[in-house]
């Protein structure tokens, strides 16, 4: 049985995982986060070149082997940041000349969905939902086919815009969902289209909501985004209060938890309807949930609703292997590897804007 070192590099972590026989035996990783502001590139870039030594050392010792054991070293070629991809790259050929190792080029987004296979799930639709991409796909004749997609942003990118207005950092998906705990319903646009969606009509709604918010801000948000602070959930709010705008709070008569609370049942409710769309289209009896905005524990409940309502069956891999790992490089490495897909170092390169639906799935 081979023992694969899988590398993610595509945007904003650096991880590196071990796996053998379809076995984790390490997964450590290392983000790039900022307090205020998206993701810079470069910067995220700088930070994996940084931290990689530090990551791969972990891993080894996590895993319990010997460098010399690694059989293959399976790396994130596409799609992503190129400068990211870039790095990942350098290290995963620095990696192969001194192991004297084939390397083994995996797409993110089919690690993502991959790694899937972890929870038993046989032949799903599956709902992937991440920083970049949100799309529903299926295997169908040689391909990952997308029945449905986004128009135009991702939902994690979605959430992340969103929690920056609201001065939450990066990434925002953690904090926008303990924000919404204490948030109650304003309504939102809603807008699917078939099996596709549209997110930019609603993130330009509750921008201009948020205006609103800044300009009268509600001291019991302010209280709440202090307590997360203070429990660690958020970062920095970027909003304060001073007693001539607390006069004026009853003007708008929503608070940030509530628009957290309102984006979620709404764009959530938007990912499910197209998922079960989907379902009835293929014909299909698993849902599959995948990529980082699984995480979020009210889009599982409504995705297991609704599987239970429909009588099928739901899937979803722990945490760790939901947002960008190296596990899910590694557990797809091995996969190809087994079918006799690997390159000599000199041979690879990494593809930014691949998409799902041109790779060519050879191995199932
Ligand atoms: P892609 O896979 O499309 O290239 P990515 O690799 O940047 O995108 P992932 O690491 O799979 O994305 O997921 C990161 C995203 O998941 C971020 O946008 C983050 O805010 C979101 N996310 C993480 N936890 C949660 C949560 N609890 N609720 C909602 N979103 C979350
Ligand atoms: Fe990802």
């Amino acid at each position: 049985m081979p023992t694969i070192l899988g590398i993610e590099s595509t945007a904003h972590t650096f991880g590196i995982g071990i796996v053998k026989d379809g076995k984790i035996l390490a997964n450590v990783r290392d983000m790039y986060t900022t307090e205020s502001g998206g993701i810079i590139p470069i910067e995220s870039a700088k930070h994996h070149a940084k931290i990689a030594d530090e990551v791969y050392d972990k891993a080894i010792s996590e895993a319990g082997i010997n460098e010399k054991e690694v059989d293959a070293i399976a790396f994130s070629n596409a799609p992503g940041l190129a400068p990211c991809l870039i790095e990942g790259m350098k290290f995963a050929k620095k990696l192969a000349n001194k192991l004297k190792k084939p390397l083994v080029s995996v797409n993110h987004c089919i690690a993502h969905l991959e790694i899937g296979r972890i929870t038993g799930a046989k032949d799903p639709v599956m709902l992937y939902v991440s920083g970049a991409n949100t799309q529903i796909i299926a295997y169908e004749t040689g391909k990952y086919r997308i029945f449905g997609e986004t128009l135009d942003l991702g939902v994690g990118n979605f959430i992340d815009t969103v929690a920056r207005f609201m001065g939450l950092g990066f990434p925002g998906g953690y904090a926008i969902e303990k924000l919404a705990k204490f948030g109650k319903y304003v309504e939102l646009p809603y807008s699917v289209k078939g099996m596709d969606i549209v997110l930019s009509g609603i993130q330009t709604n509750i921008k201009q909501k948020i205006e609103k918010l800044k300009l009268h801000p509600q001291v019991r948000d302010i209280n709440k985004i202090k307590l997360m602070k203070k429990r660690k959930v958020v970062q920095s709010s970027g909003l304060s209060v001073n007693s001539s705008q607390k006069s004026e709070q009853s003007e708008v008569n929503y608070s940030l938890a509530d628009l957290a609370f309102s984006l979620q049942e709404t764009v959530f409710a938007m990912l499910v309807e197209t998922a079960e769309r989907a379902l009835a289209h293929t014909g299909k009896k698993e849902l599959l949930l995948a990529g980082g905005v699984a995480c979020n524990s009210r889009l599982v409940e409504m995705c297991k609703i609704m599987c239970a309502e429909r009588g099928c069956k739901f899937f979803v891999p722990e945490k760790s292997l939901l947002i960008d790992n190296g596990s899910m490089i590694a557990f797809t490495g091995e996969i190809l590897f087994k079918n006799g897909i690997k390159k000599k170092p000199e041979k690879v390169d990494i593809f930014p804007r691949e998409r799902i639906d041109n790779v060519e799935i050879s191995w199932k």
